[in-house]
């Protein structure tokens, strides 16, 4: 079975903007897991969306007791296709779920409370180490500009990988009924 619904959690809007791109090139409903948990029949199968703190996928946990998750995709910082295992190994995700992860982006007045302070010292603990490292990947150098300065790296390639899989055969396997 097919995921029939695409459903998210985000703090600070870039995992919302990509759940909504993703919509609209699938067609699938969309929903926030609050919105999903009123409004979902649980055991459905969906693609799941969540942004990234210390390495887990928010609400990923809830959202699996609740749905035949198909996919997990991790919104956060670093470059879309990074990190992979370390989302799949952090956030206890077996083999047969496909794990993809999308560069959201970072904006500090987005943030509140404990969010913003602990993004503050990680802004200068992560990024003084970053500033420090010789020969830095372009991709590296990227991420500590997002840091430094802030600002939105969403786009629609960035879902390419994801779509991918969506549209291949084995999306259509691998779901549980
Ligand atoms: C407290 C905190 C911890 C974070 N930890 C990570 C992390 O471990 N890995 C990562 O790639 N991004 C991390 N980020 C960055 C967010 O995942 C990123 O800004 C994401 O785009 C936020 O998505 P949202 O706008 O949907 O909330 C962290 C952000 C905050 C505020």
């Amino acid at each position: 079975m097919k995921a029939k619904a695409i459903v998210y959690t985000s703090n600070t809007g870039y995992t919302a903007e990509y759940a909504r791109i993703l919509s609209r090139e699938t067609g699938l409903l969309v929903y926030s897991l609050e919105q999903a948990r009123k409004e979902l029949a649980a055991g459905s199968c969906i693609l799941y969306l969540g942004w990234l703190m210390a390495g887990k996928v928010q609400g990923y946990d809830k959202a699996a007791k609740l749905y035949a998750v198909a996919a997990v995709c991790g919104v956060g910082m670093g470059a879309t296709g990074s990190q992979l295992e370390d989302v799949r190994r952090t956030n206890g995700i077996g083999q047969d779920i496909p794990v993809f992860t999308l560069q959201g982006g970072f904006d500090g007045k987005r943030l509140k409370g404990i969010y913003k302070m602990m993004m503050s010292v990680m802004a200068k603990t992560v990024g003084k180490k970053m500033a420090q490292k010789p020969n830095r990947t372009p991709e590296e150098d990227d991420m500590l500009d997002l840091l430094q300065n802030g600002g939105s790296r969403v786009k629609e390639d960035n879902l390419n990988a994801l779509l991918q899989w969506y549209y291949s055969d084995k999306a259509g396997e691998r779901s549980p009924e």
